[in-house]
């Protein structure tokens, strides 16, 4: 019995190294050409958009990087070699999508666009869900799901020329909602738009990816802004709704939200580029890439948890309102 119970366990070992061995050699295999095929990535100004548009601009691509901004834009030429091409970009508006488009498909030509990085996002404002207004979420869900939509819509014709790829950056809280307002619920519907595009586009030879990032340091994660915004929602709040959570409660959630994320959120941002590089370099890109120790090893076992166990934990990493 014992004897049995030792070679079930060798095979099960064997079996695990043999399927980690054929995912690194899949992973490795890449496509070729790279020097013509054209890439955008939206929301460059700064964070994964800014470093991955200089990756691969390194790599050898025909990267046009879209900003925001014209001085975002033009420090990131500087950052770059002569071949990276920057666009103004607002992805919440169709005339500045529509100039994109035209943009690339003049360079392009025939060839298409082989990659499309839809990265461009907003946080704020985030925050409990009776603090917030309508135009509250419609403010970061016109940027961060209306908008990645949009902007792939328009740049469909010229991908599935290409047989190119979609890479949709999501976020850990596209499957766990950690806290109210537009952004869960927006890249809830990243996950989903991607899914259903995924599934329409592989007859087309599209191939389409999500990178779900941890907590990274970045202007979205950005403490500050979170905060002062938080300081905003709770000062229009009817006398009613704070007296309901106590005089002590804003103080006590900027508190946590300062120890969480000072401890969740890491510095090597690297690691989602990497995500976005490889999703565009691999001959068989992922469908899913978890990016960061926290998102693979905490948020995402945790979003298959029961919700009875994800509530008590999530609970337990913010205050409760007085009396409750
Ligand atoms: N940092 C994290 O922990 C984390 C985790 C999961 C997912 N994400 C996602 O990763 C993506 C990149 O964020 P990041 O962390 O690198 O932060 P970031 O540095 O703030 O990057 C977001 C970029 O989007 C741009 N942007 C904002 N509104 C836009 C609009 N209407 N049109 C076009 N561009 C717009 C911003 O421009 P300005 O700088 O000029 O505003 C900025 O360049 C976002 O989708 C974010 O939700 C981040």
């Amino acid at each position: 019995m014992l004897f049995v119970g030792m070679v079930g366990c060798w095979l099960l070992g064997a079996l695990l190294c043999a399927a980690w061995l054929a995912r690194r050699i899949r992973d490795s295999r890449r496509v070729d050409g790279v020097d013509d095929k054209w890439v955008l990535v939206t929301g460059c100004d700064s964070g994964f958009g800014s470093l991955a548009a200089r990756q691969l601009d390194r790599l050898g691509f025909r990267v046009v990087a879209a900003c925001l901004t014209e001085g975002g834009a033009s420090a990131l030429r500087a950052a770059a070699t002569p071949r990276l091409r920057t666009v103004l970009l607002d992805v919440t508006d169709g005339a500045s999508i529509d100039r994109a488009v035209d943009f690339i498909r003049g360079e392009a030509g025939e060839g298409g666009l082989w990659g499309l990085v839809n990265n461009a996002g907003r946080s704020i404002p985030i925050g409990p869900t009776e603090w917030m207004r309508l135009e509250d979420f419609t403010k970061v869900l016109d940027v961060n799901l209306i908008g990645l939509i949009d902007v792939t819509l328009r740049f469909l014709p010229l991908l599935k020329k290409s047989r190119g790829r979609v890479v949709n950056v999501a976020s850990i809280l596209g499957r766990l909602s950690l806290t109210g307002g537009g952004y869960c619920i927006s890249k809830w519907g990243v996950e989903s738009f991607s899914d259903s595009l995924r599934r329409d586009m592989q007859h087309f030879g599209v191939k389409v990816s999500i990178v779900e990032p941890g907590f990274f340091k970045t202007a979205v994660t950005n403490l500050d802004s979170i905060q002062d915004d938080l300081q905003r929602l709770w000062d229009r709040l009817p006398s009613e709704v704070r007296e309901s959570y106590g005089a002590t409660y804003l103080e006590e959630y900027l508190k946590a939200q300062k120890f969480s994320m000072s401890a969740l959120c890491s510095s090597d941002i690297s690691k989602v580029s990497w995500c976005m590089v490889h999703a565009l370099t691999a001959m068989f890109p992922r469908t899913r890439y978890g990016a960061g120790w926290d998102a693979k090893l905490f948020w995402i076992p945790l979003s298959y948890m029961p919700s009875l166990l994800t509530d008590f934990i999530l609970n337990a990493m913010l205050p409760s309102p007085k009396g409750c």
